[in-house]
Formats: structure tokens, sequence, C-alpha cells
């Protein structure tokens, strides 16, 4: 995936400025060049290029980039691992080929949202592929180890960062995410899965912080449940 988005660079818009009236001999045309940044510029953070290649890929790419700004909420001094992570943490569910999920998938049937194994392989999948992406974009080996142990646990917490992340994907979930849920109900989940997905989301939270400011969302999206 990464060789193949590799292959698409900076994205040019040139702006054509008139020919001065006065000048009748010679066409002087002035091209500036607009860059916008994309994943392979190389004026970009490696922040901004993560985003970027989340906006191009992901289908959920609002719930991931609304994680990197919940983050920034609770930590104000977020730092760059920290915010790549956010913004990559479910990379892994469009990598379709080879996904063998180990245990509950939110896919499946059977679904246990809690499944720590199911979790942390999902996590850890993650992990590798972003690291992937850091690597082809010469990200060093301690920024590359510093997100990869960020990813691995987002779902389960751990350490500061790791329950920070925690906490900012519940925010953005019950903000982003729970009326595509809600409207799943009768195709890919059943209400009471649906229930227990917001619930599991908001009481998993150990920031006290990020609790106050999830609170209003899980309210929000339980009574357009009812
Ligand atoms: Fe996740």
């Amino acid at each position: 995936m990464v060789d193949r988005l590799s292959l698409k660079q900076v994205v040019l818009v040139r702006i054509q400025v008139p020919q001065p009236a006065f000048c009748y001999t010679c066409i002087i045309m002035r091209i500036p060049t607009i860059r916008l940044a994309t994943e392979n510029d190389p004026n970009a953070s490696i922040v901004e290029k993560t985003r970027n290649w989340i906006k191009k890929i992901h289908y959920n790419a609002d719930h991931l980039l609304q994680t990197e700004y919940w983050v920034t909420q609770l930590n104000s001094d977020a730092s760059d691992e920290l915010r790549v992570a956010c913004v990559a943490h479910d990379v892994e569910r469009v990598f379709k080929e080879g996904r063998v999920p180990e245990g509950s998938d939110e896919e499946g049937e059977n679904i246990i949202w809690d499944d720590e194994v199911y979790n942390l392989w999902h996590g850890t999948r993650s992990a590798r592929l972003t690291a992937d992406f850091l690597r082809a974009h010469n990200q060093s080996k301690e920024f590359i180890k510093k997100v990869t142990h960020i990813i691995e646990r987002h779902e389960v917490g751990g350490d500061d960062d790791q329950n920070l992340i925690q906490a900012a994907d519940s925010i953005s979930f019950l903000e982003v995410n729970a009326d595509r849920f809600i409207r799943n109900i009768g195709k890919r989940y059943t209400k009471a899965q649906v229930r227990a997905k917001f619930d599991y989301m908001y009481n998993r939270i150990q920031v006290p912080r990020a609790k106050t400011l999830a609170q209003p969302f899980y309210t929000a999206a339980i009574s357009k449940l009812s």
C-alpha cells in the first residue's frame, strides 16, 4: 500500500497570471505554485503526513482525526508520537488482505466488545502497518517504537499515553461513530450489542477528565437508542 501511495506525488496547482497589457512582443507568464500537503510532501510534518494518509485510505477518517483532537484537549503538550498514534490507531481495518481476526471482530456475529485477545491483535496489526508507513517516511527507530507502543494497547490502555489514546478514542467514538452504529441496528448489530458497545466505550475510560468530556456524548447516544 505504501509503495503504491508513494507514486502519487505532491499536488501542484498552477495559477496563471495574465500577460501585462503593455507588453506587445513577449509573453511573460508568471506561474506561482501553491503546494497542497500530501503524505509525500517533504515540507509537511509527520503528523500532517499521517493525517493525509488516513484521509486518503480510511472509511472512518473523521473518527481517527477527532481522536487526535480529543487527545490534545486532554494533554495540550501531546507529543507527535501520541498524535500520530491517534490518527493511525485503527488503520489495519482497511488492509483487508490477510486480515484474520484472533477473537471477536467488529464485523463478527458473536461480538464481545472487551475481548482482550482481539483488541490486542487489532492494536498490534495497526501498529505494524503504521510502522511501515513511518519507516517509508524516514522516521527514526525511536519515534516508530514510541508510536507502535501507544497503538498496540490503544483499546486496553496501560501507561499514561496508552490511557490517553484509549480515552480520546472513546470520546471520539461516542461523538462520531454512535449514529453509524445505531443505523446498523437490525443489519450488522442488535440493539443490545450497540448498547453494550456504548457502555463499553464509556466505561473503559481511565482518565477522569476524559470521562467528563465523554459524558454528554454517551448520554446523547443512549437517548437515541431508546
Ligand atoms: Fe481500535
